[in-house]
This record gives C-alpha cells, sequence and structure tokens, in this order.
C-alpha cells in the first residue's frame, strides 16, 4: 500500500473515531431497536472504527468487513472492550469472502452511500443471507427529487465524495434495496437533525431474504 493510501486511510480512521460520540447521540435509540434479538453470529459491512458495537450482545462473533485495515487496530480493540469475538476481513463488500445461505443477520451504517457499487454489495448480501435472514441498515440517501435540498445535495456531490472518502450525497439507496430481491423491504425515511445538511434525509431499512 502507497503511502498516501496509508495516510488517507488513518485520516479516516481518526475521523470516523472523533465523529463516535456525535454518531451516537444522533443514533443510539435506532440502533438499540436495530440492532436488538441477533442471532451468535453477525456480519458488519464497514465497521470503521467500531461505533456499532456498544450496541452488540457480548459474546457474539462479528464478521467486520472493512477495508481500510488502517482502522483495523481500533476494531480489535473496541471489540476486546465490548466482549465481541472479532473476525476482521479487508475485503470490499463488493465481494465478500463468506459461502452462500451462510449468515443470519447483515448490517451496516453510513456504508452504502461511500461503496463504489451498492448494488453489488446488495447482491452479495443476499447472497450470504439465509433464506429469512434479515439485512438492517442506516444510511443517507438522496432528498426528495426537485427538493431544494436535492439541488443542493447535487451542487456539493463532487467536493463531498472527494472529501469523505467517496461518499456520495445523491443516492436513492431505498430504491435499490427494493430492486435488490429481497422477500421483504421495509423502509422508513426521517431527517437527522444536524448541521452536516447533506446529510440529513436517512432511512432506516430491514430487508428480509
Ligand atoms: C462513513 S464510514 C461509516 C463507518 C461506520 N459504519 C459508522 O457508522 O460510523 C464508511 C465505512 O465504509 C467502509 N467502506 C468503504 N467502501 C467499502 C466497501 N466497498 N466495502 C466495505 N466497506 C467499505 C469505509 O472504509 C468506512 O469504514
Amino acid at each position: 500500500m502507497g503511502l498516501w493510501a496509508r495516510a488517507r486511510g488513518r485520516f479516516n480512521a481518526w475521523g470516523l473515531a472523533a465523529l463516535d460520540g456525535y454518531l451516537h447521540r444522533k443514533f443510539a435509540a435506532r440502533k438499540q431497536r436495530l440492532l436488538h434479538d441477533l442471532p451468535p453470529v453477525a456480519v458488519e459491512l464497514g465497521s470503521g472504527s467500531g461505533t456499532n458495537f456498544r450496541y452488540l450482545p457480548r459474546g457474539l462473533r462479528l464478521v467486520a468487513v472493512e477495508p481500510n485495515v488502517q482502522a483495523h487496530g481500533l476494531l480489535k480493540r473496541r471489540a476486546e472492550r465490548y466482549g465481541l469475538v472479532l473476525e476482521l476481513h479487508a475485503e470490499f463488500a463488493e465481494h465478500l469472502a463468506l459461502p452462500s445461505d451462510s449468515v443470519e443477520f447483515v448490517f451496516c451504517s453510513l456504508v452504502l452511500c461511500s461503496v463504489r457499487d451498492p448494488s453489488a454489495v446488495i447482491a452479495e448480501v443476499r447472497r450470504v443471507l439465509k433464506p429469512g435472514g434479515r439485512f438492517v441498515c442506516l444510511e443517507h440517501v438522496a432528498a426528495e427529487p426537485h427538493s431544494r435540498l436535492a439541488r443542493w445535495q447535487r451542487l456539493v456531490r463532487r467536493p463531498w465524495h472527494w472529501a469523505f472518502d467517496g461518499c456520495d450525497v445523491c443516492r436513492d439507496t431505498g430504491a435499490l434495496l427494493r430492486a435488490g430481491g429481497f422477500s421483504r423491504v421495509d423502509v422508513t425515511p426521517f431527517t437527522l437533525q444536524t448541521f452536516a445538511w447533506p446529510i440529513r434525509p436517512i432511512i432506516e431499512a430491514v430487508c428480509v431474504k
């Protein structure tokens, strides 16, 4: 890995760790509700700094798929702190190193905005889930078409993408999930009260294979 990629990876891991308390204040109640009643093994895509580990039951075996290897040290320390049995994967979620029909629960937060190919990731999630298995996510999305916020999102899209590690503020992730071939998809939109207005429109989604 080149010097620039390593420095950028470190900076991104540090940035996510710095946002940890803020994300907890904004999302704790929803995440606690979405991450309840888990099977003994779960998969998290794009764990970042491990901000979601605090909501998981102690003793859970967590497969954390995080391509930024500069964040792995932090993830290991946090998993230990929250009593998780961690299996770290450095691959991109577009190609998961997991067998088909092998897991009951996959989740992510603020990740489908950042992956290169969200449809490929959704297809991979569906592949690895057992029939009846759940995919839960919390994602910021494109604003209502033709709204003033949608126009602003289009305006900041490119600099935002550069500044925030490939994050796209104009993704219609709800539509991608609905097209993902799940047997059930429940999408609940809400507005996040945040100074970071391009990411105010959020969805929480529960998809069942
Ligand atoms: C905005 S951060 C969110 C981190 C964490 N989930 C949270 O809620 O704070 C996006 C994360 O997705 C990871 N990521 C980016 N592309 C990915 C991909 N193709 N597959 C899996 N993870 C990816 C990044 O390394 C980063 O950790």
